[in-house]
């Protein structure tokens, strides 16, 4: 990130001294919180479409006052600016970042420059010009039959965006003339269990790596060719079931994919930011190009909001700051997310990536190291699946997990009885923020036990309820490429002005790299 100049470590700050005395007073419990009135009204933000409800938020106006004077002292505003304008704020790689220009590349006058955005439009054109072509029905492979399938070979943010995005608009897009599938994991069975359902001349391999170095990647697709020869196909049909995806289109195209096919993306796009980008294409292949540049238009949407939204009411911020006031001041080291759309299942291990790999940082900006809690561990799953698993935990257990619900306003699954499952789910989204929060005290617990005729002194510790589990729903008026686009690039900015908070770099990752580098030590017997 941009190292604000000098820079303070977050817990020198004012605002963050206030946020520490504030913590430390004796504070409601969240069941109070919820009596304000008004409150559901005056605790939500809308953005692009999307709306956030952090009424069962444990804060009030004057923690929410302190967590605005924490971002304003940590100056988010400079620092998003400087993101925007292509400044090198990836500064341990020495890079710009900029997944905002894929998705905003239409704009006049673009902040981040006309070269960039040029680029960006040329590559966009001929990598959603190729989608389009799977997409109706038009690509061949080496017999002449029409491809059925594509087969996405990537892991990490060359898998997990695009997977999640093709799961979640399933519904709301119409199917187009290809299955699209995902193989990320190099244990054979991953790859074997989605080749066996499959018929060679009918397969296309998206081959996706920002470096086209990873070794699981390309064991991939060591095995994918072998698949493809062994079933008759000539050196000379090859090309016509490869496409590639890369920051090193020199490698793919050594590695034998046709130049044409081979769609770039450069290095001033984090994997994990990078759905936007031509490593969208399985996904632009599965819901079409007009379905595709929806999802970039929800995402400039959000962009746009962060840009001149005043500090109060900007949502993606508010989802920071409160992440914040959790992690940092109530001390909880994990943050859930429980999407109630099932469709958002892979939603969780997409923004598992993008935050964890983002801010699980241990070193300021300026190379000193932190003394607060940074990145929390990110975890959850569909909520109702949750629901009847892991939610005991919540609500009874020893730790003080915060959430983040998700939920959908207008579901349009084909099903006779889809309304009926839609109230059913929002029911059980709304009961559990309510009673994670409101909790039940002992004392109306015992009242209830005996007005049951139950043993109440025995029973009321086992079912009384602590409560003042906070919670923030986030709504979607539906589940559309333009919301899931919005809901992307807020978790996006949500991850930035954290690690602008905390003082931290968010798009490096060099955490991962030591095991990539023992792993290919010990292959050479080191
Ligand atoms: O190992 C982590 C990582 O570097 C991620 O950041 C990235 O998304 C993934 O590996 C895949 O890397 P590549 O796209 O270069 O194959």
């Amino acid at each position: 990130m941009m190292t604000p100049t000098p820079f303070v470590p977050p817990a020198q700050r004012a605002a963050w001294q206030r946020l520490q005395a504030l913590a430390a007073a004796p504070r409601p419990h969240l069941r109070e919180l919820l009596r304000e009135p008004q409150r559901e009204a005056r605790y939500a933000l809308e953005a692009a479409g999307l709306r956030l409800d952090f009424s069962h938020q444990a804060v009030d106006d004057e923690v929410l006052k302190a967590l605005q004077a924490l971002a304003d002292e940590s100056q988010v505003d400079a620092q998003l600016a400087a993101l925007f304008a292509g400044e090198p704020i990836n500064a341990t790689e020495g890079r710009a970042v900029l997944h905002v220009a894929l998705r905003g590349s239409d704009a006049a006058n673009p902040p981040w420059g006309e070269a960039v955005a040029t680029q960006v439009r040329i590559t966009r054109q001929r990598f959603l010009a190729f989608a389009e072509q799977a997409y109706r029905g038009d690509l061949r492979g080496f017999t002449q039959a029409p491809i059925t399938d594509v087969v996405n070979l990537g892991i990490g943010g060359s898998d997990l965006g695009p997977r999640m995005a093709a799961d979640a608009l399933a519904c709301a897009c119409p199917a187009g003339a290809v299955r699209v599938h995902f193989v990320s994991n190099v244990d054979a069975w991953a790859l074997y269990q989605t080749l066996r359902g499959l018929d060679p001349a009918r397969t296309l391999f998206v081959a996706q790596s920002k470096t086209f170095t990873t070794q699981e990647t390309l064991t991939l697709m060591a095995s994918a060719q072998r698949w493809l020869t062994d079933a008759g196909c000539p050196a000379s049909g090859l090309g016509a079931h490869w496409a590639a995806v890369t920051t090193a289109p020199e490698r793919a195209v050594a590695a034998g994919i046709h130049a044409e096919r081979v769609f770039p993306f450069w290095d001033w796009v984090g994997g994990r930011y990078s759905i936007w980008s031509a490593i969208g294409l399985p996904l632009a292949m599965a819901i079409g190009e007009n379905a595709f540049t929806q999802l970039l238009t929800g995402g400039a949407a959000m962009d746009a909001h962060v840009r001149q939204a005043s500090p109060a009411q900007n949502l993606p911020l508010h989802m920071a700051l409160l992440g914040i006031w959790n992690r940092n001041f109530q001390r909880m080291p994990t943050h859930h997310l429980a999407p109630y759309p099932v469709a958002l299942a892979n939603f969780v291990r997409f923004i598992q990536q993008m935050d964890m790999e983002s801010n699980g940082k241990r070193t300021h900006v300026d190379g000193s190291p932190v003394g607060i809690e940074t990145g929390p561990v990110v975890w959850g799953g569909p909520g109702i699946d949750g629901q009847h698993a892991y939610f005991q935990l919540i609500h009874q257990g020893t730790h003080r997990i915060p959430i983040d619900f998700i939920g959908v306003l207008q579901e349009h699954t084909p099903l006779p009885l889809a309304a009926e499952h839609h109230r059913v789910t929002l029911l059980n989204l709304r009961a559990q923020a309510r009673a994670l929060a409101e909790g039940r005290s002992a004392a109306a617990t015992h009242a209830l036990l005996e007005a049951a005729g139950q043993d109440a002194d025995r029973l009321t510790p086992h079912r009384a309820f602590e409560g003042n589990v906070p919670s923030s729903t986030v709504w979607l008026p539906q589940l559309d490429p333009s919301h899931l686009g919005a809901l992307i690039a807020a978790y996006e900015h949500k991850v930035f002005y954290q690690a602008a908070i905390w003082g931290i770099h968010a798009f490096d990752q060099w955490g991962v790299e030591l095991g990539k580098t023992m792993a290919s030590a010990m292959a050479q017997g080191k």
